[in-house]
């Protein structure tokens, strides 16, 4: 390449690298300084090596980075309904193409998920009382989207590495994109949304104010779990079928700290620490009352709340020991306490109720969120079935309406 290269004084030139090799040596020489008393540098970046803190971690990146990319999904598509306009030029061509080699009835599915009739359809399948109570469940969830939006944020500010930013970076976009779509999609249903219970505030609120990468335990652990288990009970039912995508995303989300760890192990200290361990306990016992709360909601779209808990407490028992959240009971204590507080409950308000195993149950509906839950926690390595109990009652109340 010929440029006209320009005259210039070098006796000056290399005085001012000169000048500005002693002045950085003076600025990060005092910053150093200023670190061990807990000021100095704030951002952990590493400009020598053109790396954040903590290195390159390229598989991490390509374990949650490119593969969210690869399996992003827009609003406009999954919502048509909805005022999002988020798929490029590109995408429209693709899916109008994609729509013409669609037989008629397959395209009549679509017409009608892409018009105005998205309120006429929910009105038709659900009666008010069913409406309002999916709406009950789903305000759980909607307003923890709300707090997982903020904790991503501030685990993306305290993470490290290059790999390690790069797929928190993605949680942070999923995470908006779940809360404002969320939000959306459950506006249009006409029904109250309520406020959430004191037991979710409890586990929001403590996960917001965790420490660094303890915030892994309160979000990626307990409430996401919470969100599988939600999306994958729900995402079956009739023009809820864009719930499927919140739990494809969910299922990264959770496998994170697992993937995160194993690049950057947590210290004996992090795993162990008496603190630490009453503090997990604390936000984990709040999912027991949290299921009576939710008993009458669930039992109106003919799910066992304590089903749902049971099985939400085995996966989060399951991720909190592969990850190494230690929380001073053992997890197979951990679960006959909380299925003997289920048990307890159900004697008090279940006429003729025989203890039951309710942590051995599983309420996720569908074989695609069942296979995407089967890869990730390795449910039925022992050959057990997905309870039909409630797979069953969803299939009478179908018929029924
Ligand atoms: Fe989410
Ligand atoms: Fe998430």
């Amino acid at each position: 390449m010929e440029f006209n290269a320009l005259p210039i004084n070098e006796n000056v030139t290399n005085n001012v690298k000169r000048v500005e090799s002693a002045v950085n040596t003076a600025v990060r020489g005092y910053e150093k300084l200023a670190s061990l008393v807990g000021g100095g540098r704030k951002g952990p970046y590493d400009d020598k090596n053109f790396e954040f803190v903590g290195g390159a971690r390229d598989s991490l990146r390509m374990k949650h980075y490119d593969k969210s990319l690869r399996l992003l999904w827009k609003a406009e598509h999954h919502l048509p309904q909805g005022n999002f306009r988020d798929m490029t030029k590109d995408e429209k061509v693709f899916m109008s193409q994609a729509k013409q080699t669609l037989n008629k009835k397959e395209r009549i599915q679509i017409d009608r998920f892409s018009s105005d009739e998205y309120k006429e359809l929910i009105n038709r399948e659900y009666t008010q009382e069913q409406k309002q109570a999916i709406i009950n469940i789903l305000a759980i969830i909607g307003h923890g989207e709300a707090y997982a939006w903020m904790v991503s944020a501030e685990v993306l500010t305290d993470c490290k590495s290059t790999g390690g930013r790069a797929a928190l970076t993605m949680q942070v976009l999923e995470e908006a994109k779940h809360f404002v779509v969320l939000r959306e999609l459950m506006l249009a249903w006409d029904c109250d949304i309520p406020r959430f219970t004191v037991w979710e505030y409890i586990v929001l609120e403590r996960t917001l104010k965790s420490k660094g990468m303890e915030k892994f335990f309160g979000m990626n652990v307990v409430v996401e779990n919470v969100a599988m288990g939600i999306f994958g009970m729900l995402g079956e039912l009739p023009g809820l079928e864009i719930l499927k995508m919140f739990h494809l995303d969910e299922s990264r989300h959770t496998a994170l700290p697992y993937n995160y760890f194993d690049e950057m192990p947590m210290t004996w200290w992090e795993k162990n620490s008496p603190f630490a361990q009453f503090r997990r306990l604390t936000m984990v016992l709040p999912a027991v009352p949290m299921m009576a709360s939710l008993e009458k909601d669930m039992a109106i779209i003919g799910v066992d709340s304590l089903e749902f808990g049971g099985a939400m407490l085995r996966k989060i028992a399951h991720m909190k020991d592969r990850v190494g959240f230690n929380t001073f009971i053992p997890s197979s204590v951990l679960k006959e306490f909380v299925n003997d507080g289920f048990n307890l409950y159900a004697s008090y308000s279940r006429p003729g109720h025989t203890t039951r195993r309710f942590v051995e149950a599983d309420t996720v509906m569908g074989e695609d969120m069942q296979a995407i839950e089967k890869e990730l926690f390795d449910l039925y390595s022992t050959g057990k079935k997905v309870t039909e109990l409630a797979s069953r009652k969803i299939l009478d109340w179908r018929k029924a309406a």
